[in-house]
């Protein structure tokens, strides 16, 4: 994943350009705009967020204005406006899982990463957030990690620390092959 700030000039590399035509592609001629949502996910994928420069840029790629590129960024929470961890880790707050604590959940991991929602870990690797239903309600508390989306249910405090830390360690050996 590349790291770029709010202002730095996107430059797409030729494979993402590749991809990027691939899903236009699918679309009939003139109606580009479809492939916008997917494009997005892309693009998030390539640089962590989407920020006002990647945006710009989609919109320059699809030739739509970048109001258009931002009305829908900026509606579907699943893309990042902010530099967001490594791992996003994901809590549904919705009522069900409220329940049956999805509220201790989120604090004990504010605790854990002793960082407030939406903010970063100081190593880069974290953040989380509170998110609508994740479609689990039977199972709660449900928490997904991005950006792969792995997905947990009947989550306690054992098991956040089972997870927060096998991504550490996995980072940590995954730095000493390299
Ligand atoms: Fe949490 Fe639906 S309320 S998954």
């Amino acid at each position: 994943m590349l790291k770029v700030s709010n202002t730095e000039e996107i430059v797409f590399t030729p494979e993402l350009i590749t991809k990027f035509n691939e899903i236009v592609a699918r679309y009939p001629e003139g109606k580009q705009k479809s492939a916008l949502l997917p494009i997005l996910h892309l693009a998030q994928a390539e640089y962590g967020w989407v920020s006002t420069p990647v945006m710009d840029k989609v919109a320059e790629f699809l030739d739509l204005k970048p109001i258009e590129v931002y009305e829908v960024a900026t509606f579907y929470t699943m893309f990042f406006l902010k530099p967001q961890g490594k791992y996003v880790l994901e809590v549904c707050r919705t009522g069900p899982c409220c329940l049956v604590g999805a509220e201790k959940i989120m604090k004990y991991i504010e605790q854990k990463l002793e960082v407030k929602e939406g903010e970063v870990t100081p190593d880069g690797l974290f953040s989380w957030r509170g998110v609508e239903c994740l479609a689990a309600c039977g199972m709660g508390p449900v928490l997904q990690i991005g950006p792969e989306y792995t997905f947990y249910e009947n989550l306690t405090e054992a098991k956040v620390d089972e997870l927060i830390d096998g991504l550490r360690l996995k980072t940590a050996e995954k730095a000493q092959i390299i």
